[in-house]
């Protein structure tokens, strides 16, 4: 499988603090790869080097082979990007906003029938999708995050804790859609606090901790019990050495 985003020896440097120290990691076509990390770990730092809303101070990001921060306009194009909290505008509606977000990312198809196939797929319910915003739940906003992120036809999916304050039916839903959207071929990358969603939902988790990825592990050789006991061990440990780094 060809790797849709990598880092190369990525590393983000705030004056002399290291807040992300040469990260090797690598999500393919097809993968989920969630990151999990204390705060202040790294997590959104990386995906804000994806994202090229930062500039690296050594190493590099690639998506599909394209350097962001050299072609930044090009490597946005094929990501599609969740935060935490989906800024939308109050006063319109789920649809127009995604209208409105989509015309701005340039997308092409923007007509009624595709905009709602695109609601129906993140699972936002018909009658919601005319409705404004303002009266939405945290995880009817997060589905039109995802819709939005999904009307670019991104190629790469970069979520940033899109699971937190989600009821856990609504987190299970969005965690599907994932998988669906994997299965697709995007790759995705998340950063998560949930230990076992990531391990239930992820091909991949790799574990943060003061700006150094301290474990890359496979997910479907973890159980709920290990995978805690391992993240605890690594937060505890002053001294953490790279467990595995693929
Ligand atoms: N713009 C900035 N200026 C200075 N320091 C920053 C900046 N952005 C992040 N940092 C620092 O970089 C480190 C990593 O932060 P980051 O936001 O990547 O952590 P995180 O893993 O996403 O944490 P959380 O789980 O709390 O979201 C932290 O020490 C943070 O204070
Ligand atoms: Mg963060």
């Amino acid at each position: 499988m060809a790797d849709v985003l990598r880092a190369e020896s990525l590393s983000k440097r705030f004056g002399t603090h290291t807040a992300l120290n040469s990260l090797n990691l690598s999500v393919a076509s097809g993968e989920i790869v969630c990151m999990l990390g204390a705060n202040g770990a790294g997590k959104t730092t990386t995906i804000n080097l994806f994202l090229g809303f930062l500039e690296p101070s050594d190493g590099k990001a690639l998506i599909d082979g394209t350097h962001v921060q050299s072609d930044t306009t090009a490597a946005r194009k094929l990501l599609g990007y969740v935060p935490e909290q989906v800024a939308l505008y109050p006063s319109l509606t789920g649809l127009e906003n995604l209208e409105y977000f989509m015309r701005l990312s340039g997308a092409a198809n923007i007509n009624e029938t595709h905009l709602r196939s695109l609601l129906d797929k993140v699972g936002l319910d018909q009658a919601a999708a005319t409705r404004p915003v303002q009266d939405y739940s945290k995880g009817m906003r997060q589905k039109v995050g995802l819709a939005i992120a999904l009307g670019k036809n991104a190629t790469a999916l970069l979520l940033d804790e899109p699971l937190s304050g989600l009821d856990p039916k609504a987190a299970n839903e969005f965690c599907s859609l994932l998988r669906v959207l994997a299965n697709e071929g995007k790759a995705v990358l998340m950063a998560t606090h949930d230990l076992f969603r990531a391990r239930e939902i992820s091909d991949k988790i790799v574990i943060m901790k003061s700006g150094r990825m301290v474990a890359a592990l496979d997910s479907a050789a973890l159980d709920n019990a290990t995978l805690e006991k391992i993240y605890l061990q690594h937060m505890h440990d002053p001294d953490t050495l790279l467990e595995a780094a693929s």
